[in-house]
């Protein structure tokens, strides 16, 4: 597992201060307000909150899909805001998995296609994929599903493609946007333990849930209420 940004005396890997979203609709929606957030290497961090409390707006920016509007968001040590287009795109396709809250598998390729398209754009070498994807499907255990059509997938198989999708090109962080919404319980259980193997091999994780075993499986929950992030897990 590379693991670069865990080695010691490295800055933490996400340091957000008092950042600010603000979509330019009519009128305006401030989404997040002067939000702080420290995360080290190798932590697991769950974010919970009510619908509209700006989860996703904070995953996207933290996730290199966005922007903030004012305030500043370090990666690895690493000022975003100054950081060219490509650099940004660089990064995030090298360091960040994304599993987005709903799963974004395309329905018309395969499992192997779909994610064969992130190893294309992380550049990794044709003769190098085939076997990179068989093995992140052994991980997610769906090996056996490798060329089926994604529209074809049930609900739980489709999200640990996303996750397999997510985790191929071997990412630092793993941001994931409630990715067991849609679950029952047995496909939770499957995306936990997925999750769990990925934190012992030292992955950083910030998870959106509104899942309780999600919440206190991580080692912080951090609630956000009307786009200001508070301390704690919900009562
Ligand atoms: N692209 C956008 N343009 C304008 N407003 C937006 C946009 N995206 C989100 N918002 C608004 O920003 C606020 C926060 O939205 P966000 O999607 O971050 O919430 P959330 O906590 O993820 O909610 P949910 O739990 O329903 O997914 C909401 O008021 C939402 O309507
Ligand atoms: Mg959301």
């Amino acid at each position: 597992m590379s693991n670069v940004l865990a080695a010691p005396g490295q800055p933490p890997v996400l340091h957000l201060s008092e950042v600010t979203k603000t979509y330019p609709t009519r009128p305006p929606v401030t989404a997040l307000t002067g939000v702080d957030l420290t995360v080290h290497a190798g932590e697991r961090l769950a974010i919970v909150g009510r619908s509209g409390s700006g989860k996703s707006t904070l995953l996207n920016i933290v996730g290199l899909l966005d922007e903030c509007t004012s305030g500043r968001y370090e990666l690895a040590g690493q000022d975003t805001s100054t950081m060219s287009a490509t650099a940004r795109t660089h990064l995030r396709a090298q360091r960040l998995g994304f599993v987005f809250q709903d799963s974004h598998v395309l329905g018309h390729r395969t499992v192997a296609e779909n994610i064969g398209l992130k190893l294309a754009i992380t550049r990794t070498p044709r003769r190098a994929r085939a076997g990179q994807i068989a093995e992140v499907l052994a991980r997610v255990g769906l090996s056996h599903r490798r060329d089926a059509l994604g529209r074809l997938l049930s609900g739980g198989e489709r999200q640990r493609v996303a996750i397999a999708r997510a985790i191929v090109s071997d990412p630092d962080i793993l941001l994931a946007d409630e990715p067991t919404g849609n679950l029952d319980a047995d496909n939770s259980a499957a995306v936990l333990e997925i999750f769990d193997a990925l934190a012992r091999g030292g992955t950083t994780i910030v998870v959106i849930t509104h899942d309780l075993r999600i919440a206190q499986w991580a080692d912080r929950a951090l609630t956000l209420d009307g786009g200001r992030l508070v301390e704690g897990r919900p009562s």
